[in-house]
């Protein structure tokens, strides 16, 4: 078969696009090439935002499974696609609907605040769902004589306890990139640059969190890199975050913090990392993978989604 160059693809994927009216959607951690095709690039609660409300007929997602679950709840309507369906997430796979219905009865009472990076399934056994710019301002809007039980990320879950001082009773699921930051890889890079300010995704653990600058979301990250005065920053997030820090501040050093398995080099999410500008190509193309959510499922985790997006809007988010 033909191989064809990155330029091929750019040019056919913008002329499928305008030919289907399709929108694509890139979440942070994509590579550079697909954030620079897409319509929209953002962390996860944009891109919730984005998928509740554009005009196109065909929503193409650059992502994960979740993020394209959650598009698919939000715009039944539309048709979206996901280039490569083993697109998953590990901290949604540690979360399992029968499992976690069990610990729902475990600990009755509690309103249950979910993380968007949950299946279709977690979401409909949940109240409200949150995103990792808004965890802790959702949970604050809660009475606060009310118990909780986040899921499914128990640094983020410890960071939003810390913060609030809530009542919460936590999931113990954790995701793969942000577990395996090595504070002592961290604070040897601090001795190199001393000058560095290190910039932490609250799904890190403690440790890491608490030799932090600036802990937020990755749009929250990005945020205080553009108005920050400092010149090098060290990154204890997905990697693909770095290439908009560099579109937005091309004067700026910008270092990623190695994982403890310094064999694997930096720190990447194998699963963002399965799309590629092909098979974006061969997904507008040939309209599938689709994502399909059950009707059930998606009428009831609609629900808490837009709840999430209501309040957000409301704070200004
Ligand atoms: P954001 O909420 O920053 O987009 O994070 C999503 C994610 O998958 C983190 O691992
Ligand atoms: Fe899931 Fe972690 Fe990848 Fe985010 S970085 S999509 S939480 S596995």
């Amino acid at each position: 078969m033909k191989k064809h160059s990155p330029e091929y693809f750019v040019s056919e994927i913008k002329r499928l696009k305008e030919e289907k009216n399709a929108i694509i959607l890139a979440h942070f951690y994509q590579t550079g090439d697909i954030q620079d095709i897409a319509d929209f690039v953002g962390d996860s609660l944009a891109l919730s935002q984005k998928a509740a409300s554009n005009d196109a007929e065909i929503i193409l997602f650059a992502g994960v499974k979740f993020m394209a679950e959650t598009a698919k709840i939000l715009a039944p309507e539309k048709k979206v696609l996901l280039p490569d369906i083993n697109a998953g997430c590990s901290l949604a796979d540690s979360c399992k609907a029968d499992d976690f219905e069990k610990f729902i009865q475990e600990n009755p009472g509690r309103t249950v605040v979910s993380y968007v990076n949950t299946t279709a399934e977690i979401k409909a056994l949940s109240d409200i769902i949150c995103t990792s710019s808004n965890a802790v301002q959702i949970v604050e809007s809660l009475p606060p004589e009310e118990k909780i039980i986040f899921a499914p990320d128990r640094n983020l879950g410890n960071y939003v306890l810390n913060k609030t001082g809530r009542d919460i009773v936590i999931w113990n699921g954790t995701c793969h990139v942000h577990e395996e930051f090595s504070l002592e890889a961290i604070l040897e890079l601090k001795k190199e640059n001393p000058d560095a300010k290190i910039l932490v995704h609250p799904e890190c653990e403690l440790p890491v969190r608490m030799v932090a600058d600036c802990i937020g979301s990755t749009n929250a990250l990005l945020q205080f890199t553009m108005k920050d005065k400092g010149n090098c920053y060290i990154i204890a997030t997905e990697t693909g975050i770095i290439h908009q820090m560099k579109k937005e501040n091309p004067e700026k050093i910008f270092i990623p913090a190695p994982p403890r398995d310094s064999t694997c080099g930096c720190s990447e999410c194998n699963f963002m990392k399965l799309i590629t500008l092909e098979k974006i190509y061969n997904c507008l193309k040939n309209e599938k993978p689709e994502i399909l959510v059950n009707k059930k499922i998606l009428l009831k985790a609609q629900k808490p989604i837009k709840r999430m997006i209501e309040i957000s809007q409301k704070i200004g988010l």
